[in-house]
């Protein structure tokens, strides 16, 4: 691949946003400016949709589901425009992992690897789209009963800037199998992979006005979508603030919604655990995209007896993390924006001042842009349980260890925060991976491994403030859709 295309992909373009299978602008012209993270330099600009876009996407999103060609459509045909959408992906591979390194940030080989990602998403779902059924019941004499699984119809999907390219195609790959049009509103920080994946789906040979992009600001075309009554369902990945608020909007039409919140995931290491082999594991889930990952592993409870050895061991290699601009493809590249620049630092200083102390800071590489949003990663000890550090989501490089002392202790802190998303546990004893598995409470549990993001035929999603509803996997194809039970009475 080329490197040199990451500094210069989308160079002064202004994008614009597909409604019914047609590049258009916002009704108003309004734009928002495209920022490199890496440099803080604005390279390009988004349409800044209102809610007469919106309408517009929704109305043609309905068009689509209600009398275009896609509801005719059988199965298989749809998992095979999936598919088609995988090799296009494929094609366009270096293209897109450039195009999203430079909007987010993200390492070029981050940005790689979320093709990869987002490839599986739609092959996963292009063979899974004939593979869904309904149930005949027992019912009474002279009666049959079946199900059928039908699409809720106009499916909106909120995405945040983290992992675009990947959770677009998380909530597409599922929706679209299941026969469902789409409207998507990506995030304002990072929309442009999106627009170029809605382009691509034109080509795959969906037809207009199933798959729909609307770019502009949360407040604006976000909260109008997710209020629009025209839509059938929301489905949202990002902060447990705005989720509350979708699913109030939500609410006021009576909608179904996914909601996935993010996460304060915990690692349990016990002392039989091999540190050697946990060590790496532990540290890139929380440096994987600069620790703005949902599922990132934030916590680290430790058995006391092996506390210092593995503190130390992960202070190594905290020490020796360089962050730098994405083409430059160190450990880790900026932070999405200022703004999460700005929040990370407030959390850091937050915790010292609080009596956590730093055991190792990673850098800033000397070369980077004094315009970028960089942040140099940080491991904490002696972080009090119930400090902000042990119990908000930082989303950014930053690594909390706590000691505990028997399983139970370890389960107590691993569940004790408001959050429930995913969770690590490091140990040999067969019985007690059983044990600790099933006590905490996680939409996913690893045991002597830890995957954030990835596994596209995982089931993901959260416990309590984590949000609820599943995505991935087949149970994603259950979430977008609905039963429809039909009675036949032949005497
Ligand atoms: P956010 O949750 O506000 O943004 C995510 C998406 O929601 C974006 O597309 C945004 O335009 C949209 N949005 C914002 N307000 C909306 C509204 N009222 N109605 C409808 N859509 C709306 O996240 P933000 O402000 O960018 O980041 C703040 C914090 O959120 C981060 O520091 C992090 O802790 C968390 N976050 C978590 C993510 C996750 O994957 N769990 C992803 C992004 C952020
Ligand atoms: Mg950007």
């Amino acid at each position: 691949m080329d490197v040199h295309l990451s500094t210069t992909v989308a160079e002064g373009v202004a994008f614009r946003q597909l409604i019914g299978g047609k590049a258009v602008d916002a009704g108003s012209g309004a734009r928002i400016d495209v920022v490199s993270p890496s440099t803080g330099q604005v390279f390009a600009s988004i349409p800044a949709s209102d809610a007469a876009d919106v309408d517009n996407a929704v109305k043609a999103a309905r068009t689509a589901f209600d009398s275009g060609p896609w509801p005719k459509m059988p199965a298989v045909e749809r998992g095979r425009l999936l598919t088609r959408l995988c090799q296009l992906v494929e094609k366009n591979g270096s293209e897109l992992a450039a195009l999203e390194s430079r909007d987010t940030g993200k390492p070029l080989r981050q940005g790689r690897a979320d093709v990869v990602a987002t490839m599986r998403y739609y092959e996963f779902y292009g063979a899974a789209a004939d593979k869904i059924h309904g149930t005949t019941i027992p019912f009474l004499d002279g009666y049959t009963a079946l199900t059928l699984r039908e699409p809720h119809g106009v499916v909106a999907g909120i995405i945040p800037w983290n992992y675009p390219l990947q959770i677009l195609a998380r909530v597409a790959g599922a929706a679209l199998a299941m026969g469902n049009t789409l409207v998507v509103k990506p995030a304002e920080d990072a929309s442009l992979t999106t627009i170029r994946m809605a382009e691509l789906a034109l080509e795959a040979g969906f037809p207009e006005g199933v798959f729909n992009v609307i770019t502009g600001y949360g407040r604006d075309a976000g909260a109008a979508l997710s209020a629009h009554p025209l839509v059938d369902y929301v489905t949202f990945t990002g902060s447990t603030g705005t989720g509350t608020a979708i699913q109030q909007a939500a609410a006021q039409n009576n909608r179904g919604v996914t909601m996935e919140l993010g996460g304060k995931s915990p690692q349990i290491v016990f002392a039989d655990a091999d540190i050697e082999k946990a060590a790496p594991v532990l540290v890139n889930a929380v440096i994987q995209n600069g620790g703005q990952t949902c599922s990132a592993g934030s916590r680290i409870l430790i058995e006391r007896r092996i506390y210092d050895d593995l503190a130390a061991m992960l202070a190594t290699r905290f020490s020796a993390l360089v962050a730098g601009p994405h083409d430059a493809d160190l450990d880790l590249g900026a932070l999405i924006n200022s703004k999460q620049q700005a929040r990370v630092t407030a959390m850091v200083s937050q915790a010292e001042a609080a009596g956590a102390q730093i055991l190792a800071r990673g850098t800033v590489h000397k070369d980077a842009p004094s315009g970028g949003f960089y942040f140099a990663p940080a491991l904490f000890g002696g972080v009090d349980p119930a400090s902000a550090l042990a119990q908000e989501e930082v989303f950014g490089p930053v690594l909390a260890l706590f000691p505990f002392d028997g399983e139970e202790e370890a389960i107590r802190l691993a569940n004790g925060t408001d959050y429930g998303l995913v969770a690590g546990i490091w140990t040999k004893d067969g019985g007690r991976q059983h044990r600790v598995a099933k006590r905490v409470r996680a939409g996913q549990v690893f045991v002597n491994a830890y995957g954030a993001g990835g596994g596209i035929e995982l089931p993901f999603g959260g416990f309590k403030r984590s949000g609820h509803g599943r995505e991935k996997g087949f149970e994603a194809l259950y979430d977008m859709s609905a039963t429809k039970t039909v009675v036949f009475h032949h005497e």
